[in-house]
């Protein structure tokens, strides 16, 4: 994993796409400041590409009318937001009391042993990408995996078999 003080330079262009940036713009008059717009334009970059470089930080800046450090200083604080590419499809194993007392390492050992790969990493056909999160509040109904921000519950080694059966 990057250090989260580090952004990656991809060297290309980045700009909403044409959905994103309308929902950008209905977005903005909602806000009683344009800097509010920080988060959601965040949120927005992400759902477009699955994480934020350093181009997509200038961009949003460019965008909002603010300062690139401000959106820096939110995208690099809140550690939803991803720094560095992440698989087509993101997997998130919480690893917090609940779920780690209810057997979350099988369904990461039995992702390691299936896809190849653990937390931190991403296979190398760019599929899959692995974390483990902190509590992510289901604790009701652990252990809880999120895949591309989807929420899982109750789940078990059989039904992330079944799940990852439909990643493809
Ligand atoms: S401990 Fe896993 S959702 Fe709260």
């Amino acid at each position: 994993m990057s250090d989260r003080s580090e952004l990656i330079v991809t060297g290309k262009e980045f700009a909403f796409d044409e959905e994103r940036d309308s929902e950008f713009e209905r977005l903005i008059k909602r806000y009683p400041t344009r800097e509010s717009m920080i988060l959601p334009a965040l949120w927005l970059t992400q759902e477009q590409e699955g994480w934020i470089s350093a181009e997509a930080i200038a961009y949003i800046a460019d965008r909002i009318g603010t300062f690139a450090v401000k959106v820096l200083e939110a995208a690099t604080f809140y550690t939803m937001f991803n720094l560095e590419p992440k698989g087509k499809f993101h997997i998130c194993v919480c690893r917090t009391l609940s779920c780690w007392l209810r057997e979350k390492q099988a369904i990461v050992d039995f992702l390691a042993d299936e896809i190849g790969i653990r937390p931190n990493q991403v296979s190398e056909d760019g599929l899959y990408s692995l974390e483990e999160v902190e509590c992510l509040g289901h604790c009701g109904t652990a252990p809880v995996v999120q895949v591309n921000g989807e929420f899982h519950e109750n789940m078990d080694v059989d039904k992330m078999k079944a799940l990852l059966a439909t990643l493809k």
